[in-house]
């Protein structure tokens, strides 16, 4: 049997960190406000030059790296953004050419917030059906272009970011499942509605957003996806070694911590100092819990997101 494993991680947060004191002189908003309802005390912001690729390839060299592996040995790319370089080629494409390697199949993946436990459920498929050896997975993501910086109901919830992984076929897991779902009915209620036409936008080319429907969505399905996941695997929460969230709202991951009995000591969080960074945000939390040795092998790392659409899902790893 045929599994992926996960060899390498790598991040990159853009140099300039925007605090909520910054967003005071912004906005009609408070540092105090932002922690008490988000967790948020600060963002980071890309610089005007930087694109959603330059974020993924500083990410992807640190993940490259990490794994030990030649920029050749990669044989797919999947990039999950919410906001491509361009609205074609793709942003996968791009990271492609700026990594220096050619022929392997490169696509990105639009799931937003879910965007990359979906783009690792698609890789980890694709190297069990023994397609390729190695891919590259990345979440990036540059918010700030589409952020009405006048609306103070989503400005102060959003930062720029890039996570990677290195994933190889591996004779053991791994990855043991992933699950994803989507309910396109509520489509409305997280978005940029905007659409390049004739040379212009039609409609608005800035996040909108029905906060409180997707927060009490959100803590639903994270509860929801996180029990199917185990359930599939045949076991419990207190297997959970470690949860990674996606990170959009303390308050968010502390319901979904307390619904499945577990200790904030177990959960991962970076919301506080990368606030939402959309398909980023996952693999920004796992390589940092990587990196500083909370992560151990053989520990159970449950990563699970959710987002516009809407989408959600869970990837369930043995480290
Ligand atoms: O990745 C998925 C994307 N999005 C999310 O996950 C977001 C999910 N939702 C949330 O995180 C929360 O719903 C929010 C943080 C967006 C809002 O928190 P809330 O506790 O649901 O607040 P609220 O929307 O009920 O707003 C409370 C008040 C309102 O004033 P009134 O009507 O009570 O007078 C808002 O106008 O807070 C006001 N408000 C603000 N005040 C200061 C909204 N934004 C701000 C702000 N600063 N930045």
């Amino acid at each position: 049997m045929a599994y992926s494993r996960i060899v390498g991680t790598g991040s990159y947060l853009p140099k300039k960190v925007l605090t909520n004191r910054d967003l005071e002189k912004l906005v009609d908003t408070t540092d105090e406000w932002i922690v008490a309802r988000t967790g948020i005390t600060q963002r980071h912001i890309a610089d005007d030059q930087e694109l959603a690729s330059d974020l993924a390839l500083e990410a992807s060299r640190r993940a490259i790296e990490a794994a030990g592996i030649k920029t050749e040995d990669i044989g797919l790319i999947i990039v999950a953004t919410t906001t491509p370089d361009v609205v074609f080629p793709s942003t996968a494409c791009i990271l492609q050419a700026k990594l220096g390697i050619k022929h392997c199949p490169a696509f990105d993946v639009q799931a937003v917030c879910s965007g990359f436990v979906y783009a690792l459920a698609t890789a980890d498929l694709y190297l069990r059906a023994g397609q390729c050896e190695c891919a590259l997975v990345v979440g990036a993501e540059i918010y700030s272009r589409i952020l009405d910086w006048k609306d103070r109901s989503t400005c102060v919830l959003f930062g720029d970011g890039a996570g990677a992984v290195v994933i190889k076929k591996s004779d053991t897991p791994g990855i043991l499942s992933s699950h994803l779902h989507a309910d396109g009915s509520y489509h409305q209620d997280l978005g940029v509605p905007g659409q390049v036409c004739h040379g212009g936008v039609r409609g608005r080319p800035f996040l909108i957003m029905d906060g409180g429907a997707v927060f009490k969505f959100a803590v639903k399905v994270l509860e929801e996806v996180a029990l199917e996941t185990l359930d599939a695997n045949k076991l419990g929460k207190s297997d959970i070694d470690w949860l990674i969230p996606h990170q959009a709202n303390v308050r968010i991951i502390q319901a979904t911590a307390k619904k499945l009995g577990l200790d904030m000591s177990k959960v991962v969080v970076t919301v506080d100092r990368h606030a939402n960074t959309s398909a980023a945000s996952i693999p920004l939390a796992l390589d940092l819990a990587v990196r500083d040795g909370r992560i151990k092998p053989g520990h159970h790392v449950l990563l699970e997101g959710v987002g516009g659409g809407f989408t959600w899902g869970s990837v369930l790893i043995r480290w």
